[in-house]
């Protein structure tokens, strides 16, 4: 399909992790980033829409919160619109922007991803983190949001018969490409010894199979195609989305192994941009779990069925494998301040297919994909970008 595509022009990214800082300057400090990052420079005022996206964890802005964007961006009058899609938001919140410059309608748009998750004492943590799951089923038989990971992770090892290293192989290398990310919230190298035998949170997943509670802000600036050059000499051009959904409870879904919501986004990311699978040179992913990167894996159409572990353990996953995951460190050791975490991911894209990305940068990658998945996989999206 023909269509007049998004340009990625600009993003910036505050320090993912527990942070001193409140929601307004971590949104103020990523969105700031995002406009120094434009190579030739965009005012403020030439911006015609913006999108936040945030859960809101523990209420510290529950209603209108876009305005806080419009003020602290910088971007007075202009529509600000804000998106909740849970751990999904900032992709959802790029897809709204993508198909507001795709239509036409818009030339240049801001979206912008926060969370602030440490203030809240731990209990209440709990709370919130539970809140984008089933609420009825799940929350009143006392499943925390790792118990029901958990159960998609039993269910795998159990069905396809897989090594529970595989889980502890994706923690130690995502922990290992966080080190090289100043950005992460864990910048140490995790050995497999210690993932395998790390305290136990929800039986099988152990402390190192969990994203941590992260604060943190991403910003990124998206233009009308004919426009990106004035920009830059570098810009990176969106070739397909795609979203999905799916019953938020676990129980009414036809598998505990694979997440509808993702293949949908992703076959119809694929059908947007018009070239298949084997031209992407790495994936971001949504690890909220280890296991999660699995399933992600063989969601997206890049390993069969209960194939993915094997695939990692192999090491073809890894920043010099042939289908690197996460090489900015994953939701696993970079963090994971919900509504930032899509927009995060688009941002290590950004710098990897500008060659911008420093100690871990990839070997002349030109085409990636980005996966954010909402609750326990309840929403996702797909996205798909090329270099320019
Ligand atoms: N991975 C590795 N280390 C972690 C960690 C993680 N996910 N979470 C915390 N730690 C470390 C801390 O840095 C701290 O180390 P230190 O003692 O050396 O300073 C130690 O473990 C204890 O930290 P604390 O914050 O007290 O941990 P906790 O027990 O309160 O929380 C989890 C641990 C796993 C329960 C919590 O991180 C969690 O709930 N994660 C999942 C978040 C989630 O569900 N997000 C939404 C997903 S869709």
């Amino acid at each position: 399909m023909s269509h007049r595509r998004a340009a990625l022009v600009g993003a910036g990214h505050t320090r993912f992790g527990a942070l001193d800082e409140g929601p307004r300057k971590l949104l103020r400090d990523a969105v700031d980033r995002a406009f120094e990052s434009v190579d030739r420079g965009m005012p403020r005022g030439q911006v015609d829409e913006a999108f936040l996206a945030s859960l809101g964890f523990s209420g510290w802005q529950l209603g209108n919160a876009s305005a806080l964007l419009a003020e602290e961006a910088g971007t007075h009058q202009i529509p600000v619109t804000r998106v909740e899609n849970a751990c999904a938001s900032s992709g959802f919140a790029l897809r709204a922007a993508v198909r507001a410059i795709e239509s036409g309608q818009c030339d240049r748009v801001l979206v912008a991803g926060l969370e602030k998750m440490t203030d809240a004492p731990s209990r209440r943590r709990r709370y919130w983190l539970g809140v984008s799951g089933d609420t009825e089923w799940e929350r009143l038989a006392g499943l925390t949001f790792a118990g029901v990971y958990a159960l998609m992770a039993s269910r795998y090892l159990h069905d396809y018969s897989a090594p529970r290293e595989a889980l502890a192989e994706v923690a130690v290398k995502n922990h290992e490409n966080g080190a090289l990310n100043p950005n992460a919230h864990f910048q140490k190298p995790v050995s497999r010894e210690k993932a395998l035998s790390a305290p136990m949170v929800a039986d099988p997943l152990r402390l190192m199979d969990c994203c941590p509670v992260s604060d943190g802000a991403a910003a990124l600036l998206l233009v009308g195609e004919e426009h990106a050059r004035s920009y830059t000499d570098s810009p990176v051009f969106v070739a397909g989305t795609g979203a999905g959904s799916d019953s938020l409870a676990l129980q009414d879904r036809e598998s505990l192994v694979h997440l509808a919501a993702t293949r949908r986004a992703a076959d119809e990311a694929f059908r947007h941009a018009g070239f298949e699978r084997k031209a992407v040179s790495f994936l971001e992913v949504h690890d909220c779990f280890t296991i999660a990167e699995l399933l992600a894996i063989e969601d997206l159409g890049f390993a069969k069925a209960g194939q993915a572990g094997r695939l990692t353990l192999s090491g073809a996953t890894r920043r010099d494998g042939s289908l690197p995951v996460n090489p900015d460190g994953g939701l696993k050791a970079k963090g994971h301040p919900i509504g930032a975490t899509g927009a995060s991911q688009v941002y290590e894209v950004f710098l990897q297919l500008r060659g911008q990305a420093g100690a871990r940068q990839l070997k002349s990658p030109t085409k990636a994909l980005t996966h954010n998945v909402g609750g326990s996989g309840a929403s996702a999206t797909v996205t798909l970008f090329t270099a320019g």
